[in-house]
Parts: structure tokens; sequence; C-alpha cells
């Protein structure tokens, strides 16, 4: 099977890079060898390469500088997400899109199922739910929704704490937010296996078990970074409500995805959120052996 990846250099490319099945022949695709949001770009690449499959791992994601630059995030996360489908379909290759649960307004108590309304609050969802209606114009399309998804890769929340943590003397971190981190690592291994199963279309969650608040997700980064010796010191983690750390972008209060059906259709687990984070921390090299 042949499966070109869009935004190769991001997170959640990188991860699907170095976690490519021996079935699997390679197209990976960065920004700079491809740019979605051009047609023409998009036809050119897709006919050279004959995929059977593309994930689409290319996004507008500066979630606070959307609400600004919208048109940026709409023509990224919707528009251009039009072309893939539409010369995916085109070359008999099945788009698997990646979205967000803030697509999601954040007022549920339970996990939302895929089902569930989607009513975004913010120009990063609602390009972002745009993106998906897009992708189904396509039936063969499937939609893979994740949430707080984290790596060894670039600027996510983890990577962020464990910088922050290792130069302050103190952190205030969010308390009454809950949602469910996603290590981009199991992210792509299900990306991987929708990809090779062209039934399963539509739309799908997924992100690790369990969940938590910022706050708990920060104390979580400490001790288990402090343990491997990734951080010197512990440092004090004070919890604050949202209105004591106001962003352009409210977050969602709790956008818990839920991923049963996923786990059904593919056969497969979820990780508890701290073991996933710990198989991440175990990646990131110590101050020692730099
Ligand atoms: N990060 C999260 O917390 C999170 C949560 C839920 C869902 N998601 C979704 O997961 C997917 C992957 O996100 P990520 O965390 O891997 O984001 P990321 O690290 O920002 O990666 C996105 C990649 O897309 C590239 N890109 C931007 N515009 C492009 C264009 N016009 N053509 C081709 N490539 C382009 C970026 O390249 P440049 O850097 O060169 O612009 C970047 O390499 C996205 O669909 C995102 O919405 C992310």
């Amino acid at each position: 099977m042949r499966v070109l990846i869009t935004g190769a250099g991001g997170q959640l490319g990188s991860e699907l890079v170095e976690t490519t099945p021996s079935t699997v022949e390679l197209v990976a695709l960065d920004h700079n060898a491809l740019d979605i949001s051009d047609s023409e770009d998009v036809h050119r690449s897709i006919a050279a390469h004959r995929p059977d499959a593309i994930i689409n791992a290319a996004a507008y994601t500066a979630v606070d500088r959307a609400e600004e630059e919208w048109e940026a995030a709409w023509s990224i996360n919707g528009d251009a997400v039009g072309h893939l489908a539409r010369e995916a379909a085109g070359f008999g290759a099945r788009l698997v899109h990646v979205s967000t649960d803030f697509v999601f307004d954040g007022t549920a108590t339970e996990p939302y199922c895929p089902q569930a309304r989607a009513n975004p609050r913010s120009e990063y969802g609602a390009s972002k739910l745009e993106g998906e209606l897009r992708a189904l114009e396509s039936p063969s399309s499937a939609v893979v929704r994740a949430s707080r998804v984290f790596s060894r890769h670039g600027d996510n929340f983890v990577t962020t704490m464990l910088r922050l943590m290792g130069e302050r003397d103190e952190l205030t971190v969010v308390d009454d937010q809950t949602g469910s981190p996603t290590w981009a690592r199991t992210l792509a291994g299900v990306l991987w296996r929708f990809a090779a199963r062209p039934e399963l279309t539509g739309i799908w969650h997924w992100s690790d078990a369990g969940s938590c608040t910022w706050h708990e997700w920060a104390l979580a980064i400490q001790e288990q970074a402090t343990e491997r010796g990734l951080l010197e010191r512990a440092i004090p983690i004070k919890p604050v409500p949202t209105s004591g750390f106001p962003t352009p972008v409210a977050r969602p209060a709790y956008s818990v995805l839920d991923s049963a059906a996923t786990c059904a259709a593919l056969d497969v687990e979820q990780v508890p959120w701290e073991d996933a984070l710990g198989s991440m921390l175990d990646q990131m090299p110590t101050p020692a052996s730099l």
C-alpha cells in the first residue's frame, strides 16, 4: 500500500513517518514539498505519486492567532481539505483526515461521541469543522478527531511545561478545563490502521484513556520528568481558574472524546494517559546525555 502523508514535518507527521508500517510505501511530504492550500500542487502531487491512501497531518494549528488570521486558517483547515478529498477521490485514493475536540463547545458533562453536535467556539474550531465537512464530501473519507496532542516533537503542552519547569521557580496552570491527552505516537498507530481499512468511513474519535485538567497534567509531567532525571528540581505548580489565565480563545471546559467505537472497529486498546506520558518522556534525552 502506498500512503502519502501531508504535513510530514509537523508533530503528528513526524510520528507517522517514524512509525510507518513495513508494508507501507511511504511518500512523506512536508510543507515545502506540498502546500495543501494550492489546489494545483495537490493535483500534481497526487497524480505523480498515485497513493492508495492520504493521511492529512497538515493544518493551521495556531489556535489563538487564528482569530486574526482566520482567512489562512479557513484556507488550510477548510478549503485545502476539500482539494485533498476531491483529488484523492479522482485518483481512487482514500483520505484519512485529522480533526480536533475544538469542534465542540465544551458544555458536555460526559465524553463526546463522534455523533455529538459540533458547535465550535473559535475560528480554529470552525475552520476544522469546515475541513471535516469538506473531507466527508468524499464518501470514502475517514475523519479522526483527537485532543491535546503531545509528543517529543515541536511545541506542545508537555514540551512547553518541561521548558518552563526548568526556567521558572513557580507556575500557575488552569485547573477547570478537562480533556484527554493524546500521544501523537498512539494516534499515528490508529491512523495507519484507518489507512488500511477503507471500509471504515465517517467520523471517529481517538485519545489516550482517562482525562485530566491542565493542572493535573502539569503535576504528572513534573513528577514523571523528575523521576527520569529530565528535571533537576520540583517547583510549586498552583491551580488557577480559566478566568485567571485569559487567552484570546476560550478552550473547551470539557472535551473528553469517547473513543469506544474506534477501539471496537480497529480492535485496539487505549493506553492510560499517564502511561502514554511516561512512554513519551522515556524518549526525551536527559540533560546529562546531551
Ligand atoms: N496539537 C494539538 O493539540 C492537536 C489537538 C487536536 C487535534 N490536532 C490536529 O492534529 C493535526 C496535526 O497537528 P500537529 O499537532 O501535528 O500540528 P503541527 O505540529 O502544527 O503540524 C502541522 C503541520 O502542517 C504544516 N502546514 C501548515 N500549513 C500547511 C500547508 N498549507 N500545506 C502543507 N503543510 C502545511 C505545518 O508546516 P509549517 O510549520 O511549515 O507551517 C506543520 O508541519 C492537525 O489536524 C490538528 O488540527 C492537534
